[in-house]
């Protein structure tokens, strides 16, 4: 039984499978290939475009969808193994999982990192105690990486670019008032080292750069690949020739779960907003970010009603992708 966690765990090969179908869904959405079949989806975080499209997707293969939000509408639950459970969760993901699976054909989590201990959270600890406890496959609907994300990100730049080996994209990080999950982050990384693009990492200082195992997941796709990885503090020269410009904000991993000192970081940073005048210095370079987005903090009005931005675009592919990763785990995939 294979498991959505991680593009890592996935081949080249079959992340070009999931790809392909994705696209032939878009061009015909609705099949009954999931009749009869459900999808537990459990967010422990807020969602707009996860929840709609899950909702959406497996509804236009025939299936349905459960929403569950524990602590909310649903007892909390705890996921460490072996803990006195005398805090606020009423039960435990080992009977969540088991009975999640005895009603359900996928069940699907999204589950932030704590931003207390990155020694922990670097583990994903979360969903693999569910992955564990379950007996359907497990979708990662984000949690230190968001493959779904991966996946439309990688579908719209396909879409738009053709083949994307050797295309130069900055992943950009900008200003935000408070510290994010690197999930979207570690993932762009991910997927376009794995694509074979030339990804610059662009941030503002050491204390940014991404967590090792995701810069080492990177190195390894890039030896596969034949792309590139560079990390870089200058504006002018990752934006310069860039055909792609994708931006997140996160947290740096040195300041994990103390916001008020890595302020003193941060704070110098608000320049790092993408603008008209850094996408002058690109080849004409696509735009996109994952949503939800600030505007004027991380990316201008000018930059998100621009022509070259394929935000939406990637919104959209959401749909497509997260249906074929459904049909594919359940074997319904041609
Ligand atoms: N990009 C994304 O996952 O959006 P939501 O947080 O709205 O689901």
């Amino acid at each position: 039984m294979q498991n959505f966690l991680s593009t890592t765990d996935w081949s080249r090969d079959q992340l070009d499978g999931l790809l392909r179908l994705a696209g032939e869904l878009k061009q015909q959405p609705m099949n009954g290939s999931l009749k009869g079949k459900s999808i537990a989806l459990l967010f422990l975080n807020p969602s707009m475009r996860t929840r709609t499209s899950f909702e959406l997707g497996m509804q236009q293969l025939g299936g349905i969808a459960i929403v569950l939000q524990p602590g909310k509408d649903a007892w909390g639950v705890e996921f460490r193994p072996g803990v006195v459970m005398d805090g606020d969760a009423e039960e435990h993901i080992a009977e969540v999982a088991g009975v999640l699976s005895r009603y359900c054909d996928l069940i699907g989590l999204r589950a932030f990192p704590g931003f207390k201990d990155w020694s922990n959270d670097r583990t994903d600890s979360v969903i693999r105690a569910l992955a564990q406890h379950a007996s359907v496959p497990v979708i990662n609907m984000e949690t230190i990486v968001h493959p779904c994300q991966e996946l439309a990100l990688m579908l719209t730049l396909q879409e738009k670019l053709g083949d994307t080996a050797r295309r130069k994209m900055v992943l950009t990080w900008t200003w935000h008032p408070r510290p994010l999950n690197t999930a979207v982050a570690n993932s762009a990384l991910l997927i376009a080292t794995k694509f074979g693009m030339d990804v610059t990492l662009l941030c503002p200082e050491p204390a940014y750069v991404l967590d090792e195992q995701f810069m080492e997941a990177a190195e390894t796709n890039v030896q596969d690949s034949g792309g590139s990885l560079q990390v870089s503090h200058d504006i002018e020269s990752a934006y310069a020739g860039a055909e792609v410009v994708y931006a997140k904000s996160w947290g740096a991993l040195p300041f994990y779960g103390n916001p008020e000192a890595e302020w003193a970081l941060r704070h110098k940073y608000r320049h790092f907003i993408v603008d008209e005048k850094k996408m002058a210095l690109t080849n004409n370079a696509l735009f996109s970010h994952c949503l939800p987005l600030r505007r004027n903090i991380k990316a201008t009005d000018a930059v998100m009603d621009s022509e070259y931005c394929v935000a939406l675009d990637e919104a959209e592919n959401r749909l497509h992708v997260q249906k074929a990763v459904m049909m594919t785990l359940l074997g319904a995939a041609k």
